[in-house]
């Protein structure tokens, strides 16, 4: 359906449609294909917008506002309510470009979203000014008849902000979006119950082994017993792990240490999971209670569409439906293994659990050990959180780190975008982010060496290899920073803590390409914003090292990849999805970059976006030429979002 009208003063051309939106919901286990009412607005450049929401009913329900603009996605803001009679307001800056506003309407029950069919939806014009127009998207209840049944609505007011009627009032306030995410004024929080925080979470649990067990639940009243009388006193507490780490007793993550006895346990929640368990409220986060498989077309990973349904091209456990996953990490194997044997024993007298899938995995070998499968020395760059990471007595480790509030990692707590919402169960909890990620090295190797060559002639085939993968990640393999040492891997900067995280990029691609993948994961200044879309990663490689057949073929024929795991208080608005995204977007990083550097759209992430893809600046003298990847070098096989909540949260779940 479209729609068009032309205000006086300038051409307003609005182009509005309801169309159904592919879902997958997942009720006890059947999938039901439905599909969700959707809001397209066209927004011509230039034009303010003002989105605000009214809930009328008891029962939850949520209005989702997506910005698109030029095919990707730019920016994304989430309204939802689970009270009567509230209502949301945003306002959107005028942009340079069109861009389209996508509202989507669901209701929210039993943990997963429910969509509000098409036919429940109108659109009407409620007022036509000069210089401004004004839709009101109503839906109404599937069981109503009536005008005063109206469910919720949702008001989308579109302006020109350049006309005087807008100066003198229409507009209402513009906020930028630094203002908006900014918490300057936000009271401090209090000090901080690390002892009700997962370590996980943070500080994070150093390791040399990792043991994951995800399940489903059998029995739930076995679960609430055996989590409450063995498991809960032994999950790992940001406490404990805080304390050691000032002792300098913990040791750092890669090597073996037959030593150190302490075995870490934390435990997330699916979304499925939490509402069987009880606390079900919204969390206020789309991604999440869509849950991982639903989203795996839009984190761009393979798959086959069929029917309006998507399915990715997963390991089958993944796809099975998942509750619950412990993690355990030792640096002993043994301390590790005893600790997964006892931890099955004590749910297997209980009933509570099914196991759905169980592995373990480890660093590298030495010395690769700090290494991912490229080669690259991953777990440098991570945000610190004084009090919680860093004190007087523990020092920020890579001095450079970007500084964050908690609630990039914590719910409820300053710096979460939706701390004043949050359930009260939900506070000191975090997302935590599972994606089995597979790496073709023999392949990535072959397209270094091919195409090094090609850009820089007057290399040895190897020193042009390697320059290229160092442009492709924005570091060289020891870790050292391109910007830093554009030329070779100078290792006494990696080796140099002080120096190995401490940088900005420049605003032009001779030091480092836009699209390399530290940069789009983390343009620091050359981006506004950079600090509200930081998460805390604690990945670790799985699967074999290459053999000889595999690099004398350049083809993998055994299976390895890293876990990319990471916590976050937001999945779907600010953290783990929206970086995913910008991975495959060919605009990203956008200003001010683009506008000094006509011609040097970024393209692809080189390292992990989808194919077939593109990046510029590969080669520093010609920043303009496209460099092409035909294939993919990283691929998606599994993965869930889970919930990972506070000690006082589980113990009240074990107690229900
Ligand atoms: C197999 C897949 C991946 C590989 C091999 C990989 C490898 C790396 C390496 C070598 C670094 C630099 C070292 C460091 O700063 O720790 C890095 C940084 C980073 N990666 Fe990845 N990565 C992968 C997937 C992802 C994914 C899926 C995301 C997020 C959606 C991501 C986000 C980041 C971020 C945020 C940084 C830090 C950037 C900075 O702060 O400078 N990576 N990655």
């Amino acid at each position: 359906m479209g729609y068009s009208c032309t205000p006086k003063r300038y051409q307003m051309d609005v182009i509005r449609s309801i169309s159904s939106y592919a879902l997958i919901m997942a009720f006890d286990s059947h999938n039901v294909d439905e599909s969700t009412a959707t809001v397209d607005i066209a927004v011509p450049a230039g034009i303010e917008v003002q989105v605000s929401i009214t809930f009328q009913q008891t029962y939850r329900q949520i209005i989702s506002e997506t910005w698109l603009s030029d095919d990707s996605l730019n920016k994304e803001e989430f309204y939802a309510s689970d009270h009567l009679e509230k209502s949301g307001d945003s306002t959107t800056p005028a942009e340079t470009i069109e861009r389209q506003l996508k509202l989507r309407f669901l209701y929210f029950i039993e943990g997963r979203q429910r969509p509000i069919p098409s036919e429940m939806l109108e659109v009407i014009t409620e007022s036509q000014g000069a210089d401004s127009i004004a839709l009101r998207i109503v839906a109404r209840d599937e069981s109503s008849s009536g005008a005063s049944d109206i469910d919720m609505f949702a008001r989308v007011t579109l302006y020109d902000p350049s006309s005087p009627a807008v100066e003198h009032g229409l507009g209402g306030a513009t906020t930028s979006d630094e203002e908006t995410t900014s918490n300057a004024e936000e009271p401090q929080d209090v000090a901080p119950d690390l002892s009700n925080i997962q370590a996980e979470i943070v500080p994070g649990l150093n390791k040399a082994y990792q043991y994951f067990i995800f399940f489903r639940f059998n029995k739930i009243s076995g679960f609430r017993d055996t989590m409450k009388s063995e498991i809960i006193p032994v999950i790992s507490t940001a406490k404990d792990v805080f304390d050691m780490l000032k002792k300098k007793e913990f040791p750092s993550s890669g090597l073996p240490n037959t030593d150190w006895e302490y075995v870490g346990c934390s435990v997330g929640f699916s979304s499925i999971g939490l509402s069987k368990l009880g606390p079900n409220d919204y969390l206020y986060d789309e991604a999440f209670h869509r849950g991982q498989k639903q989203d795996a077309k839009d984190l761009g990973d393979k798959g086959i569409e069929s029917e309006g349904e998507f399915l990715p091209d997963w390991e089958d456990k993944y796809l099975e439906e998942i509750h619950g996953v412990f993690q355990i990490t030792a640096h002993n194997d043994s301390k590790g293994k005893a600790f997964v044997y006892q931890l099955k024993q004590a749910f297997s007298y209980s009933g509570g659990i099914k196991t759905v899938l169980s592995f373990r995995t480890h660093f590298r070998p030495h010395p690769d050990t700090r290494n991912e499968h490229f080669g690259f020395r991953d777990g440098i760059s991570k945000p610190e959180i004084e009090g919680y990471t860093f004190d007087d007595e523990l020092p920020i480790r890579f001095p450079g780190s970007p500084v964050v509030d908690p609630g990039c990692l914590l719910m409820g707590r300053k710096g979460d975008l939706d701390k004043d919402r949050r359930p009260a169960w939900a506070v000191d909890g975090s997302f935590f982010v599972f994606r089995r990620l597979r790496q073709l090295v023999p392949e990535f190797n072959s397209f270094l060496r091919e195409n090094g060559v090609k850009l820089f002639p007057s290399l040895t085939p190897e020193d042009a290899a390697d320059k290229l993968g160092a442009r492709m990640f924005g570091r060289w393999k020891s870790g050292t920073p391109i910007v830093h040492s554009p030329d070779e891997d100078d290792k006494s900067i990696s080796e140099d803590n002080d120096k190995i995280n401490n940088f900005q990029y420049p605003a032009d691609q001779e030091a480092c390409p836009f699209a390399a993948h530290t940069q789009k994961s983390y343009p620091r200044t050359n981006m506004p914003g950079s600090n509200d879309h930081l998460f805390r990663r604690a990945s670790i490689p799985y699967g074999f090292e290459l053999d000889a057949s595999e690099i004398s073929t350049s083809t993998t024929q055994k299976d390895r990849g890293l876990l990319f795991l990471c916590y976050q208080s937001s999945i779907e608005r600010a953290r783990f999805k929206y970086t995913q995204q910008r991975f495959n977007n060919p605009d990203f990083p956008f200003s001010p970059l683009q506008s000094e550097k006509p011609g040097q759209k970024p393209g692809y992430d080189a390292v992990i976006g989808s194919s077939p893809r593109y990046m510029t600046g590969a080669n520093p003298e010609k920043p303009t030429d496209k460099l092409s990847i035909p294939f993919r070098f990283v691929e998606a096989r599994g993965g869930e979002y889970f919930f990972m909540p506070s000690i006082s949260t589980l113990n009240k779940i074990a107690d229900e």
